[in-house]
């Protein structure tokens, strides 16, 4: 709607992201932490425990990716793949000290969701296939696998939870950079569902 000037906004609030997004973000921020400390931490005790945090991550990763073909728009898994000429544009203004306004991930932020999700999967996959001699334990798949393999898939699970733990920091810090930097809040719309977003994006959705 026009202002008292007589000018359209510039920007529309919009509720971008659904509940059961929203409730997958959240939940994945659990099972993720939590299977990282009890992976990093474990003993005889938790190490199961560790592998009910796995298996739940798994059930996640499953559920979003069902979600990205059958969800609404902006959590589509088409969204996550900018294309060149989007990301290079997006790119000249990442450092523009102004909100970006994106309706949904903006192609930088879909990228690193993209980085998260495959190495998650990694992760959950890797580990079925993981054994860990000292706690005689193993994931449900070593039996089918020749010890070679199991030694490789154990030595992949552990260097993937550092890229895991990498994309968690960039993750953190891109936040910190747009709320202190581009003074954009990304975090409330992932607990309201509710974002500003410019007025053109909001037109290029409808
Ligand atoms: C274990 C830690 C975390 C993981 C694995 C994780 C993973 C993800 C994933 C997969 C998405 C994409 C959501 C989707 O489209 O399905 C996402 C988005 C997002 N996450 Fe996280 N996250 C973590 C921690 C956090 C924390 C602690 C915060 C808040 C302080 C946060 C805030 C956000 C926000 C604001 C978005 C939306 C970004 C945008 O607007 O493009 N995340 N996260
Ligand atoms: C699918 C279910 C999973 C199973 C069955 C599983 C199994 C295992 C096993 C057997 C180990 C011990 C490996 C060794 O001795 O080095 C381990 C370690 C570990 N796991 Fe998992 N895991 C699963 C999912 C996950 C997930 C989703 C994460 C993180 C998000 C994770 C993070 C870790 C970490 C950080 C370690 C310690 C790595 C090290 O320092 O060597 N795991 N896991």
């Amino acid at each position: 709607m026009a202002d008292l000037s007589g000018r359209e906004p510039e920007t529309v609030r919009r509720k971008i992201w659904d509940v059961p997004t929203r409730l997958f973000h959240w939940a994945l921020v659990g099972t993720v932490l939590t299977g990282l400390y009890l992976g990093e931490f474990r003993s005889f005790s938790t190490i199961q425990l560790h592998f009910y945090f796995g298996y739940a991550t798994g059930g996640l990763l499953v559920f979003r990716l069902l979600w990205g073909i059958f969800g609404p728009a902006h959590a589509r898994l088409g969204k996550l793949f900018p294309s060149p000429r989007a990301l290079i544009s997006y790119l000249r203004n990442l450092f523009k000290r102004r909100p970006s306004g994106v309706a949904g991930h903006n192609p930088v932020g879909a990228l690193s969701v993209l980085a998260m999700l495959a190495a998650l999967s990694v992760q959950v996959v890797t580990g079925l296939c993981s054994e860990d001699d000292g706690l005689f334990s193993q994931g449900p798949l070593v039996d089918y696998l020749d010890p070679a393999t199991v030694l490789k898939m154990t030595a992949i699970h552990h260097w993937s939870s550092r890229v895991v733990m990498g994309l968690i920091v960039l993750h953190l810090a891109a936040i910190l950079f747009y709320r202190l930097w581009k003074r954009e809040d990304l975090v409330t719309a992932m607990v309201t569902g509710w974002k500003t977003v410019r007025r053109d994006e909001d037109d290029r959705q409808a």
